[in-house]
């Protein structure tokens, strides 16, 4: 599986985005080191703060097919290019980061953006 493959399924991820309040929808695809992968979208709630975002929902579906390890994980928006990770699954992400380190994927104006997780959340708290 190839990041440009990556972000296709993360594009048919995002139809499936329940976005009733922001309108957002945003489709995540997550790469594991042994090579499997998994989807998720956003799913919102009239509690607004319950929403859960793409990308920790593809990495909660990861880890309970019992995948520990995260390669790359891609992010689509059709409302918005680049569209970067927030803080808190920033967070999430390193905490599933592989040896080799993890890879965000993001739609570009040409093409795809790759940056490494440390780039994007430096410094990051760990046990
Ligand atoms: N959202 C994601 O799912 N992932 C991101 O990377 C950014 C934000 C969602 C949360 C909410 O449902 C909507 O986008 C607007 O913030």
């Amino acid at each position: 599986m190839n990041y440009e493959e990556m972000i296709k399924l993360a594009e048919e991820a995002s139809k499936n985005a329940y976005v009733p309040y922001s309108k957002f929808p945003v489709g995540a695809c997550v790469l594991t080191e042994s090579g499997n992968v998994y989807t998720g979208c956003n799913f919102e709630n009239s509690s607004y703060g319950m929403t859960i975002c793409a990308e920790r929902n593809a990495i909660g579906t990861a880890i309970a097919s019992g995948e520990r390890k995260i390669k790359a994980v891609a992010i689509f928006s059709p409302k918005m290019k680049n569209c970067t990770p927030c803080g808190a699954c920033r967070q999430v992400m390193s905490e599933f980061e592989c040896e080799s380190g993890l890879d965000v994927i993001l739609q570009a104006d040409n093409g795809i953006k790759v940056t490494p997780l440390k780039i994007l959340l430096p410094d990051c708290f760990e046990l």
